[in-house]
């Protein structure tokens, strides 16, 4: 994320991308909230702000005064440290403040934080200014998926993006590729920035294993949804086939089934389901499924980090995942963020940082897997091979693929 431009002109640049990617947006399409996993667009307009409000400018503001002093509350997602918070499922209730009154508040946290970092920068200010601007990178990406689950609920199924989606070349041939393991680092390595959760590295044992080239395509995918893979319980974790049963799981998210064939709810619009695009809107339930029927498997965290040691990171985002083109270990980044088998935990002598920045990601290591990666909706310069994202296995409101091991 950080390039050479030192950091108030990164702070402004990251800052001013979320503001960018709601201008397309209706003022109603900024309050509403579909569903309580996700939140609304302007509610994460406010919370990046908080972050930077609540854990820079009042430790260190000198005659800090709050923007308002009921927002520390408002737009405090889950830090017990910090006090109180307005209940979750009820984000897309507050129809106050308005939107333009939380960009409002953005422009009074930035003016303020413009003012912090021209008095000096010390290494603590600047790590806290890093995590507050990867954490508004995240909430970027979350904005994009929000308001694509919240699109998905009008029978108009408006598009986000108003370029039309182009069908794809063909998919790459899926080849396995071999790895040989051995004893193995991973976790975060170097001085840039990570977060908490990608340390310590430490050393873990890899067996021989095989990854597959590239995503599981739609067209891939469709095949088994043809085969009868909802309909066969062998193929199923007990978790997943209770959600196949009582109808909550029985295609991708966005996939639509019409007289004229398959087609998929994109940020472009509905659109006839590219075969050689990789699927994406899965569970873990369905990725794990799917590699079975395959005779295959989903790969650990520490096969998929061994496998990515050497490759390059993705480009700038866009708003639906391409087909894989070229030679080799495709995908890695970009696409979709592939499911793992691996437990959220923490690594061997993880330690989270002391008072409620700490809460950040350690809290959340039970009943969640890591997925690997990054996705099309990520940001520029955010990913990294020692990357741990984590959503619980039910989740599919993310850009999120699968990619097969044996
Ligand atoms: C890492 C994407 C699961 O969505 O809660 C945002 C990111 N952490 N604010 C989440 C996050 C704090 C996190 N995920
Ligand atoms: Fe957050």
């Amino acid at each position: 994320m950080l390039r050479d431009e030192g950091l108030p002109r990164t702070f402004a640049r990251v800052r001013g991308r979320s503001l960018h990617l709601a201008e397309v947006l209706s003022d109603e399409d900024c309050c509403a909230q579909s569903m309580p996993d996700a939140s609304p667009i302007k509610w994460h307009l406010a919370h990046t702000t908080w972050f930077f409000e609540t854990f820079i400018l009042e430790p260190r503001e000198p005659g800090f005064a709050p923007f308002h002093p009921a927002f520390r509350v408002i737009f405090n997602s889950y830090y017990n440290g910090v006090g109180d918070k307005h209940p979750r499922p009820h984000r897309g209730l507050l129809t106050r403040p308005a939107l333009g009154e939380v960009k409002a508040y953005r422009h009074d946290v930035d003016r303020r934080m413009d003012a912090l970092l021209a008095r000096g920068i010390d290494s603590e200010l600047a790590a806290l200014v890093e995590l507050g601007l990867q954490h508004e990178q995240q909430h970027q990406e979350l904005m994009l998926t929000d308001v694509k689950h919240l699109l998905a609920q009008s029978p108009l199924y408006p598009a986000y993006a108003a370029d039309p989606l182009m069908p794809s070349t063909p998919a790459a041939q899926l080849e396995w590729l071999p790895f040989e393991g051995g004893l193995a680092e991973i976790g975060h390595k170097g001085t840039g920035f990570c977060f908490d959760n990608e340390l310590p590295r430490h050393r873990t044992y890899v067996a021989p294993f095989a990854l597959a080239s590239r995503l599981v395509t739609n067209g891939e995918y469709r095949a088994f949804i043809e085969a009868g893979g909802y309909r066969d319980p062998a193929l199923w974790l007990a978790e997943g086939w209770d959600r196949v049963c009582s109808g909550e799981i029985t295609r991708p998210l966005y996939w639509i089934e019409r007289d004229d064939g398959w087609h998929e709810f994109t940020l472009h619009g509905v659109q006839p389901l590219d075969p050689e695009r990789p699927v994406t809107h899965v569970s873990l339930y369905e990725a794990d499924a799917y590699a079975r029927w395959r005779g295959a498997r989903l790969p650990t965290e520490a096969e998929w980090e061994f496998a990515a040691r050497q490759a390059s990171l993705g480009g700038l985002p866009t708003h639906h995942p391409a087909a894989a083109s070229g030679a080799g270990l495709q995908q890695l980044f970009g696409a979709c963020w592939q499911w793992t088998s691996s437990s959220y935990a923490p690594y061997p002598g993880y330690a989270p940082a002391p008072g409620a920045i700490g809460e950040y990601n350690g809290k959340f290591m039970i009943n969640q897997y890591v997925l690997r990666g990054s996705s099309c909706a990520t940001p520029e310069g955010h990913a990294r091979a020692s990357y741990r994202n984590f959503f619980p296995s039910g989740a599919r409101w993310q850009f999120t693929g699968i990619r097969l091991a044996r």
